[in-house]
C-alpha cells in the first residue's frame, strides 16, 4: 500500500523493496503424531488437494544422512536407529533451507506442512530461535491413535520401507521419545487453543475427510 502511494507521488521505491513487500511471510502448519499414525501419508493427500508444500523433518535427516560427505551423517543414523531426536541446530538449518529453497523457485509456494517437528523441548526452542517472527505458525495438525496402531502400522511398513527404524526394538524406543518427549509439546500447544486433533486410527479417507474440514474451517 505505501509503495503504492509513493509511487503515485513519483517518489522512487527501489525494485528490491517491492520484492521483499511481494514475498509473504511462510505459514507453517505442524504435523505431529506417533510413529506410524499417518502424518506422511495424510500430508500427501493434503498437498495434492491444497496448495501446501510437504516437508518432514523425517525424511530431511534421512537425505542429509545418505548425503556423501555430510559431518552428521553417523549421528543422525545412530539416533535415527535408537528413536532418539537429533539435535535442533542440525534438523532447523535442513527446514529453514528446504523452506527458503522452496519459496526462491515460487514466491506463491509459502504454506508448509512442517511433518514431525517439534518433536520434544529442544526442537522447539531452537524453532523459536531461528524462526520467530520469520514464519507464521497457524496450528497444530494431531493424529492421534493407539501406541498398538502406530506400531502395527510400522511393522507392516518395515516389510518394504528399508528404514532401519521399523522394527520392534527401534519403536519401542520411539513410542518411548514420543509419550516422554512430543506428547508435552503437543500439551502445550493445546493450551494455547492451537492443537487440531483428527482420530487417526480410522482408515485414510475417513481421516482424510477431517483433515479437509480442518483445513476450510482454517482458511
Ligand atoms: P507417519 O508419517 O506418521 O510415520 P505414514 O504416513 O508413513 O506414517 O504411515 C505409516 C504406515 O501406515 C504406512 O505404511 C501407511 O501406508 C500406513 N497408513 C497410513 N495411514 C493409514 C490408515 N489411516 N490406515 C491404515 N494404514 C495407514
Ligand atoms: O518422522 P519420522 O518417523 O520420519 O522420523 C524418524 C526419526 O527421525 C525419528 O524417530 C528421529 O530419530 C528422527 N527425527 C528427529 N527429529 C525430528 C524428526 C525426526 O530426530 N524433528
Ligand atoms: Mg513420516
Amino acid at each position: 500500500m505505501i509503495f503504492r502511494v509513493l509511487s503515485r507521488l513519483s517518489v522512487k521505491v527501489p525494485s528490491f523493496v517491492y520484492r521483499i513487500e511481494m514475498t509473504m511471510k511462510p505459514q507453517v502448519v505442524f504435523v505431529l503424531g506417533g510413529p506410524g499414525a499417518g502424518k506422511g501419508t495424510q500430508c500427501a493427500k493434503i498437498v495434492e488437494n491444497y496448495s501446501y508444500t510437504h516437508l518432514s523433518a523425517g525424511d530431511l535427516l534421512r537425505a542429509e544422512r545418505n548425503r556423501g560427505g555430510s559431518e552428521y551423517g553417523q549421528l543422525i543414523d545412530s539416533y535415527i536407529k535408537e528413536g532418539k531426536i537429533v539435535p535442533v541446530e542440525i534438523t532447523i538449518n535442513l527446514l529453514k533451507k528446504a523452506m527458503e529453497e522452496t519459496m526462491q523457485i515460487d514466491e506463491k509456494k509459502y504454506r508448509f506442512l512442517i511433518d514431525g517437528f517439534p518433536r520434544n523441548e529442544d526442537n522447539l526452542q531452537g524453532w523459536t530461535k531461528v524462526m520467530d517472527g520469520k514464519a507464521d505458525v497457524k496450528f497444530v495438525l494431531f493424529f492421534d491413535c493407539s501406541n498398538e496402531v502406530c506400531i502395527d502400522r510400522c511393522l507392516e511398513r518395515g516389510k518394504s520401507s528399508g528404514r532401519s527404524d521399523d522394527n520392534r526394538e527401534s519403536l519401542e524406543k520411539r513410542i518411548q521419545t514420543y509419550l516422554q518427549s512430543t506428547r508435552p509439546i503437543v500439551s502445550l500447544y493445546e493450551k494455547q487453543g492451537k492443537v487440531r486433533t483428527v482420530d487417526a486410527s480410522r482408515d485414510v479417507d475417513e481421516v482424510f475427510a477431517d483433515v479437509k474440514i480442518i483445513l476450510e474451517r482454517e482458511g
